[in-house]
């Protein structure tokens, strides 16, 4: 390997059945908009990392960052909460979920993003529901802006968000990425991993 091939990843973590769902999605990655294996590997990565336990991902899909998610999930013992409009990309990646990630627990939601973000909120101030401590944001580009403004009360102390083609929606995102380094309250870096994402750390 070439030590400037940054794209490379090592692909020991799963087992030999994870990687064939893996590398069959990855086939079809440009039609599903799925994340690249880097910046998958990052996600997953970083979840274990922060020893995150409640997960939103905003943008399912057919499930192949959840099942990134799902698989770090399964080692700090969390769960999963993602959000799709699209019924037949859910039901795909809830086959994709049971089939690779059965030891992770996960809701699947079907809905546009923002209204369902403000069902999840209403439940946390019920106290249905238990804040996130990550969010990752992956859905409408030009929405950003709007999922961060709920995102922001449904996030706790110290929780990250994830926000993905940062860099490749650079105009769409522009409102989220200002209105971000903007806030006293997070502390926020672009990374050029895959489509360029934004690490974001609440503080309080
Ligand atoms: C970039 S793809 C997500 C890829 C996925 N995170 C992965 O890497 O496997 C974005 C997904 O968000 C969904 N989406 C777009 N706008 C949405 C909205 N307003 N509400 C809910 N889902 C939305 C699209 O149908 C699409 O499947």
């Amino acid at each position: 390997m070439d030590v400037c091939d940054i794209k490379k990843v090592n692909s020991i973590y799963f087992s030999e059945d994870i990687e064939e769902v893996l590398s069959s999605l990855e086939k079809t990655r440009c039609e599903f908009w799925n994340l690249d294996r880097a910046s998958a590997n990052f996600l997953n990565m970083l979840i274990k990392m922060n020893n995150s336990k409640n997960v939103l991902e905003i943008g399912t899909s057919n499930g192949y960052s959840g099942i990134w998610i799902l698989k770090a999930l399964e080692e700090t013992k969390g769960k999963l909460t993602t959000i799709e409009f699209w019924e037949k990309r859910q039901s795909v990646a809830r086959e994709n979920f049971k089939l690779c990630c059965k030891d992770a627990a996960f809701e699947a939601k079907i809905g546009s993003a923002y209204i369902v973000l403000q069902d999840l909120e209403e439940e946390i101030i019920k106290s249905k529901r238990e804040k996130f401590d990550f969010v990752f944001i992956d859905a409408n580009k030009k929405e950003y802006i709007d999922y961060f403004k709920i995102v922001d009360r449904i996030l706790k102390p110290k929780g990250v968000i994830l926000a993905d083609n940062i860099l490749t929606h650079y105009e769409k995102t522009l409102p989220y990425v200002n209105t971000l380094f903007e806030n006293s309250n997070y502390q926020s870096q672009i990374l050029e991993i895959g489509a360029g994402m934004m690490l974001s750390r609440k503080i309080k």
